[in-house]
């Protein structure tokens, strides 16, 4: 995997059968050929081998979008990393705000995983954010830490780091966090982490990036990357966006 200045990751989410992830695929595949950075795609796991064999020697990195903490075990609809890996998964998204909602995954938790996706080689993106509610309270920073401290803390890890930075409130509503919240909390993340692992991290912003925020989103100086839910289905969406990424490599 080469990550560029500003990488580019699509979450698909709960979308997209195997038919409908080929399809896409062997669409971007010919787009991006010449690329020398990577793009990353977070698919549903019943997508990671068969895209396996069409993205080798590719600029494309296939991921998974949560995993579990143990390596294997009596543990009824949960994947392992080594699984995923085999799968072809070089990645793996955890502590995305709709797995700690739905599934009641929790800091601790998500520290675990972390841990046992980098034992079985799969590059972990960790995301945190607050909610609209935390907001309003004026406690982003507050929780922010405490989701850091808690994945972060007693990690040992040098190698690349990325965090994505997830507004609960910017997640599919069509409102992004402005480029001043963003450069604000993406210098505070980077300071904590730094603090606690002393590796810098590179930081990705999600929350309703777009193939039109995009330009804006991608210039602000600390933003490492986009992470895109919704534009990221869409074959137009995210080749105009991963297109502008590549401007700034
Ligand atoms: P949207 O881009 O649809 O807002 O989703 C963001 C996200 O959750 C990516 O992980």
């Amino acid at each position: 995997m080469k990550l560029g200045s500003k990488v580019i990751v699509g979450n698909w989410k709960m979308y997209k059968t195997v038919t409908e992830a080929i399809a896409f695929v062997d669409a971007l595949l010919p787009k991006i050929s010449n690329y020398k950075e990577s793009v990353l795609l977070a698919v549903p796991f019943t997508a990671l081998w068969p895209l396996h064999e069409k993205c080798k020697n590719t600029p494309l990195e296939i991921g998974a979008q949560t995993m579990n903490s143990a390596e294997e075990g009596a543990f009824t609809g949960e994947i392992a990393g080594r699984m995923l890996k085999e799968a072809g998964a070089s990645f793996v998204l955890l502590g995305h705000s709709e797995r700690r909602r739905l599934s009641g995954e929790t800091d601790s938790v998500i520290h675990k995983k972390v841990e046992r996706a980098l034992e079985d080689n799969l590059l972990p993106i960790v995301c945190v954010g607050e909610t609209l509610e935390e907001r309003k309270e004026g406690r982003s920073e507050e929780v922010l830490e405490r989701q850091l401290k808690s994945v972060f803390e007693g990690l040992k890890w040098k190698g690349d780091l990325l965090v994505a930075y997830e507004p609960v409130w910017a997640i599919g509503t069509g409102q992004t966090a402005t480029p001043d919240i963003i450069d604000n909390i993406h210098a505070f993340i980077e300071e904590k982490v730094e603090a606690l692992l002393g590796v810098k991290p590179r930081i990705l912003y999600g929350g309703s990036a777009n193939s039109a925020n995009a330009p804006t989103l991608l210039a602000i100086p600390n933003v490492g990357g986009l992470l895109i839910g919704g534009a990221s289905l869409d074959l137009e969406s995210f080749l105009s966006i991963i297109e502008n990424s590549h401007s700034f490599q």
